[in-house]
């Protein structure tokens, strides 16, 4: 899609459609005043008549309003006007969309982005315009044989501004938006292949893709035998299993002094989760595809980081493996020793995210990182704790959970704290090794983090629970793309306020 913006009167837009709110009840908007007042009070009539209220979720679509130059014009239901807050406007801004790219028209001019959100500006109404757009237009149609194909498809929307003054930040508001659509859409389509295409190599694949190209990216992969080397006993007793070979990746991005310590992202790959020998059972097991999203969101985050240029150093760690039963499967009761040296009793195969990423936390202390944070679809006690909506968040620093929490709020990619008290570590006890793999019924999402934290203990670290984010289930199914948003934001923080050390 492009996307343009501009200020300017709706009356004189040259466009296949011109794109306005009316709130509830019957309150015209600014711009949609304006036409009434080009038309001869043509809007405000068909108002009253009761064609339309204003109510979320109702649109009208009017041809050949006297007065316009436009084509169409597309009148959205926004509800009442000192209701619309960040979550409104997104729905709002969806739903124009939704039904512009209906109507046939090549082009239209939106002018919901000049709508006023309560704690917000317009550069943030353009960011999230250009987010909500590619979002909702997203198709997945990699295998289907006979795409859907839109026959008079939307090219170009161009979003408004109430000011000229507003332009030159809201045209950075365009392109930050463009580069973080763009991760996410990277992102979502790693996330929704299955796992007999998008495995461990495939992701291997598009690191090296991503990579090509581009000076300030580079990639490295590790093959088993590398992490053989490197006493990597943790990530390989999950990848034992299965025949597809484990692969770590670590992308390098170097936007910044050499000095200057990056913020190390480390994303759960785990290509398929059958649960190994503690064996998933076989309900909605197809989605354990998506226990690569963490993997994906770091991929999609350092896409949009790239094509942004950000002044930051950041490395990407994903550990790459598929979790199966086999006779060469790690037993429940194996125990195994990372890479930090600590041993571990699996007595749960099924707790894999966890194995695979403590030696990846423990791989990335060597770039001497400011922060680690890692992203994975870890428990479904998340999902329980927290449903669809929020990522679940704990940290061993809470400045740096504040900050991914803020990030978060203002990228409207939400996350929500849970406590990592000293208190569930003795959960983890095990009578023959340093640890077990799993805490029992309780807090399994904190049980969780604790086993992670242990292998974070000199850094800032943080690890953000996708679960329930990542992908959206029954008629929806599909990968979101988050957190990649959050993560941007985290990072487009960081630039402007580099942390302290
Ligand atoms: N990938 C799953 C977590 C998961 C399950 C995410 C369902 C989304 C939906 C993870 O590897 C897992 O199996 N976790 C176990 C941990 C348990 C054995 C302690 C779980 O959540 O049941
Ligand atoms: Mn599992
Ligand atoms: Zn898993």
């Amino acid at each position: 899609m492009e996307f343009n913006i501009k200020s300017g009167n709706p009356e004189k837009q040259r466009t296949a459609c011109v794109v306005v709110g009316v709130f509830e009840s019957r309150q015209l908007s600014t711009p949609a005043k304006a036409i009434d007042a080009v038309s001869k009070k043509y809007l405000s009539n068909l108002i009253r008549r009761g064609d339309m209220n204003g109510a979320k979720g109702q649109y009208l679509l009017l041809h050949n309003v006297p007065g316009m130059v436009a084509d169409r014009v597309l009148l959205i239901g926004c509800g009442k006007e000192r209701e619309i807050d960040d979550r409104n406007y997104r729905i709002i801004m969806a739903n124009s969309i939704r039904v512009l790219n209906k109507t046939g028209s090549l082009d239209g001019v939106n002018y919901l982005s000049e709508l006023t959100i309560k704690g917000h500006d317009h550069y943030w109404n353009i960011r999230q315009a250009v987010q909500i757009a590619e979002h909702v237009l997203y198709q997945f149609n990699e295998f289907k044989t006979k795409k859907q194909k839109n026959k008079r498809p939307l090219r170009k929307i161009t979003f408004t501004v109430p000011t000229r003054r507003e332009l030159p930040q809201c045209e950075i508001a365009l392109q930050e938006g463009r580069a973080i659509a763009n991760g996410i859409k990277l992102t979502r389509d790693i996330a929704n292949r299955p796992s007999n295409v998008c495995t461990p190599t495939h992701l291997a694949q598009q690191a090296t893709a991503l990579a090509k190209g581009r000076r300030a990216l580079t990639v490295k992969i590790l093959e088993e035998a590398d992490m053989k080397k490197l006493g990597m006993g943790s990530l390989l007793c999950v990848a034992q299993g299965s025949d597809r070979p484990a692969k770590l990746i670590t992308l390098e991005y170097k936007g910044a002094k050499k000095s200057q310590r990056p913020v190390v992202l480390v994303g759960k790959g785990v290509t398929f989760d059958t649960g190994g020998i503690s064996l998933k059972p076989a309900s909605a097991m197809d989605e354990m595809k998506y226990d690569m999203c963490g993997a994906a969101s770091v991929l999609g985050t350092l896409a949009t980081v790239v094509e942004l240029g950000l002044a930051i150093n950041v490395v990407g760690i994903i550990p790459a493996v598929e979790n199966m039963p086999s006779g060469k499967a790690t037993n429940p009761g194996d125990i195994f020793t990372s890479m930090s040296g600590l041993t571990v009793e699996v007595l749960n195969t099924d707790a894999e995210g966890r194995l695979i990423l403590c030696d990846a936390i423990t791989y990335s202390e060597k770039f001497n990182p400011a922060v680690i944070i890692d992203i994975a679809t870890l428990t479904g006690a998340c999902v329980v704790a927290l449903g669809k909506y929020a990522t679940g968040l704990l940290s061993n620093h809470n400045p740096l959970a504040r900050e991914l929490l803020n990030a978060g709020d203002e990228s409207f990619d939400r996350a929500w704290q849970l406590p990592l008290w000293d208190e569930y570590q003795q959960l983890l006890d095990s009578p023959f090794a340093d640890m077990a793999n799993i805490g029992g019924r309780d807090a399994g999402t904190i049980t969780a983090a604790c086993f992670l934290s242990r292998f974070a203990e000199k850094h800032y670290w943080a690890h953000l629970d996708i679960a329930g984010t990542a992908w959206l289930s029954g008629k929806n199914k599909g990968a979101t793309g988050r957190p990649v948003a959050l993560l941007v934001q985290y990072l487009l923080n960081q630039v402007a306020q580099p942390r302290r050390k």
